[in-house]
């Protein structure tokens, strides 16, 4: 099977209350960690790269990675999808380039430039066969280096997201409800949840259309642990119960991101491996350890989380 887009992904996973994982990747052991586990369990998965990951890891090396991995797993379907597209120029680059789905992230503007560069994009992506990720609301956390305080972070207002959809022609939507970017999400001591009753308002306004949901780690107490008790120092890191995550996917949530998840099982299982063994110096070992736990963490999102095990 060659690189897809996401329209089948999202048909089947709403009709089937699933959602498909869309992973963050930076490097070859990250690409390998995610796609091994996907095809062990028979699911369908979406590799995306974000602006941080393109200056890396250079946007050719990341094509040829998920490439790759679309030669060695035939048997699933693998979309690649541009992270957070900043403007109209990086999304037609990704799509001049092959990637199969981008995302025009226009949540930090007014509502009407929003829509004018979201439908400036959607249309370009359309000619090329490409499709198209917008977002309304702004998420809390940080991305890109850029972080937007909770005082900032605005939920999506269920009441704009007809004409947002109607009027740029996107092929779905992150909405804001309460999940953000990185590993410290909520404050320690408080109940972590995210508003599902504003993504109930959403999907009764725009039935059957596929939502997107960013900043979705839950960010792993055994992954933390393991980072802590080998030399780390990360206090209070909390993210969204895995259960909330679940809930959404089995509405119209298609798609959901995960980034520090990653980032935490591959920080663990290289602390781990070099504390242990203080005289290992080959990366290969270190990455391995790193990389085992990365593959790790998907196979549970792919039960636990996303319920897409066998939707391939
Ligand atoms: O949404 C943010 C993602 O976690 C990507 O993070 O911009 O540091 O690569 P990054
Ligand atoms: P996390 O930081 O929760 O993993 O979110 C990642 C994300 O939304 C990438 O776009
Ligand atoms: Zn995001």
């Amino acid at each position: 099977m060659a690189l897809v887009t996401t329209t089948e992904m999202f048909k089947k996973a709403y009709a089937g209350g699933y959602a498909v994982g869309a992973f963050n990747v930076n490097n070859m052991e990250i690409v390998q960690g995610i796609t091994e586990a996907a095809a062990e369990l028979h699911s369908p998965v979406i590799l995306q790269a974000s602006a941080g990951a393109r200056k890396y890891a250079n946007s050719v090396y990341l094509k040829k990675l998920v490439e790759a991995a679309v030669e060695l797993h035939p048997e699933i379907p693998i979309a690649l999808h541009l992270d957070h597209g900043a403007d109209f120029e990086v999304c037609k680059e990704c799509i001049d380039s092959g990637f199969t789905s981008v995302m025009i992230d226009g949540s930090s503007k007014p509502f009407d430039e929003n829509v004018d560069v979201s439908k400036r994009v959607a249309d370009y992506a359309h000619e090329h066969g490409v499709v198209v990720e917008a977002e309304l609301g702004t998420l809390a956390g940080v991305e890109d280096d850029v972080n937007v305080s909770a005082e900032k972070a605005q939920y999506t207002d269920p009441d704009q997201v007809v004409e947002f959809v109607e009027r740029t022609g996107v092929d779905s939507l992150a909405i804001a409800i309460g999940t953000s970017h990185g590993a410290y999400k909520f404050k320690p001591g408080t109940q972590p949840h995210i508003r599902l009753d504003i993504l109930e308002e959403i999907v009764k306004k725009l039935p059957g259309f596929p939502i997107v949901l960013h900043g979705s780690s839950s960010v792993p107490p055994k992954y933390v642990k393991i980072i802590n008790e080998f030399g780390g120092g990360l206090a209070d890191a909390v993210g969204i119960p895995e259960k909330q995550l679940r809930e959404a996917a089995k509405s119209a949530v298609c798609k959901i991101n995960i980034d520090s998840d990653l980032r935490l099982g591959m920080t663990a299982g290289i602390r781990e491996h070099l504390t242990e063994h203080p005289s290992h110096f080959d990366p290969r070992q270190y990455i391995g350890d790193g990389r085992n736990y990365v593959k790790e963490i998907v196979h549970d999102k792919i039960i636990n989380v996303l319920g897409s095990e066998n939707k391939a």
